[in-house]
């Protein structure tokens, strides 16, 4: 139930950093070390490379996991969008394994895949918020986001469990196979619970900043780099799905290679850098931007924010700046949806759980 709650959404994403704090009790052993199933961290370990399937804010999550898996567990991945795998099956390694990430567990074109790739005899697991779900039952092995119930339309604390499972998983499996790391999730993971808090408490900022800069806006860009790249692509899709604002994600050096076009006179354009090796090189994109009449919205990490930012988020690892810098963005996406009087929790043509293909 949504309680005192207007929205479903607005309760959810408050639940994120209880969410996060719930993974890391779950997955935490009686010595602190990472408890998971001695079959899934074989799995993972035996694979010579890693297909996750997704759709959607879950394709968004496979992303990022692509980044954890291979940094920290060293093991080659790639993320597909569902729908277009199942259809263009690309040329498969010799042991791989494939992760189907999905909030609802029902998803058909991941469920396309899912029985395609069985048929081949390939292994499968399932990340998942519903364990009993069809992806669940289907797969050979599940992990559960324990998120809780999430009834929004607008997908946000499945997406920030999913990753931070995936940063778990990614370590469990480095651990197994003996690479050696400083980045402890469990603990890396509590500090980004009270990063999250930060947003969470402080939300009249985020609203004042949505009815600045998106009160009338026709369009809207996101852009950032490398892993902050993944996640303009969520704040974008969060953003159009629930205020039908024309959004778009964009990788930021690629913006000159034609859709700087689209910048006019007020465009608001929202800049992403929590990452040390590239924030300079976004913040040059940002001012390609403002030089042709953008509206800026910079958010950047403690320890390289500028005066200027909008929305500085505190201090975390590097590996997991996603799962707070995406919370401003769904808090502007939700005061944006309801300041322009939008069905926030039932946006139109869309449906939880999209089971046909
Ligand atoms: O249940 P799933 O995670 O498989 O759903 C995938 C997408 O349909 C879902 O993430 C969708 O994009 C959301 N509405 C995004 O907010």
């Amino acid at each position: 139930e949504k309680g005192t709650y207007p929205h479903y959404m607005l309760k959810e994403i408050d639940e994120q950093p209880f969410v996060i704090r719930n993974i890391i009790t779950k997955y935490k052993d009686a010595d602190d070390s990472i408890k998971l199933d001695e079959q899934v961290r074989q799995a993972v370990i035996d694979a010579d490379r890693i297909y996750i399937i997704a759709a959607g804010t879950s394709y968004h999550a496979g992303l990022v996991g692509k980044e954890l898996i291979e940094k920290i567990a060293n093991i080659p991945v790639e993320t597909h969008i569902a729908s277009e795998f199942l259809y263009n099956m690309p040329l498969l390694s010799k042991k791989p394994l494939f992760i189907f990430i999905s909030q609802s567990g029902e998803t058909a074109d991941s469920r396309g895949v899912l029985v395609n790739v069985k048929k081949l005899g390939h292994k499968t697991l399932t990340i998942t918020n519903v364990p009993g779900s069809t992806l669940s039952r289907e797969a050979d092995h599940t992990l559960h986001t324990y998120a809780g119930p999430e009834i929004a339309v607008a997908s946000t604390k499945a997406y920030t469990a999913q990753m931070a499972v995936l940063a778990i998983m990614a370590v469990d499996a480095a651990r197994a196979a003996g690479v050696e790391m400083d980045f402890d999730p469990l603990q890396e993971l509590g500090i980004v619970a009270n990063a999250m808090e930060i947003f969470t408490e402080q939300k009249d900022v985020l609203e004042e900043i949505a009815r600045d800069y998106l009160s009338v806006a026709r369009s809207c860009f996101f852009i950032g780099r490398s892993m902050d790249y993944h996640v303009c692509l969520e704040g974008a899709l969060k953003l159009k799905e629930i205020s039908y604002i024309q959004a778009e994600g964009f990788a930021g050096g690629e913006l000159k290679h034609g859709t700087i076009a689209l910048i006019e006179e007020g465009t608001p354009v929202v800049g992403l850098a929590t990452q040390e090796a590239v924030h300079l090189n976004l913040r040059g994109n940002m001012k390609e931007v403002v030089a042709r009449g953008a509206y800026p919205c910079m958010i950047s990490m403690e320890g390289f924010a500028e005066e200027d930012d909008k929305i500085v988020i505190p201090k975390v690892h590097d590996y997991l700046t996603p799962l707070v810098s995406v919370i401003p963005m769904q808090l502007i996406s939700y005061y944006a949806a309801l300041h322009r009087g939008c069905d926030v929790d039932k946006p139109r043509n869309l449906a939880k759980s999209v089971t046909v293909e």
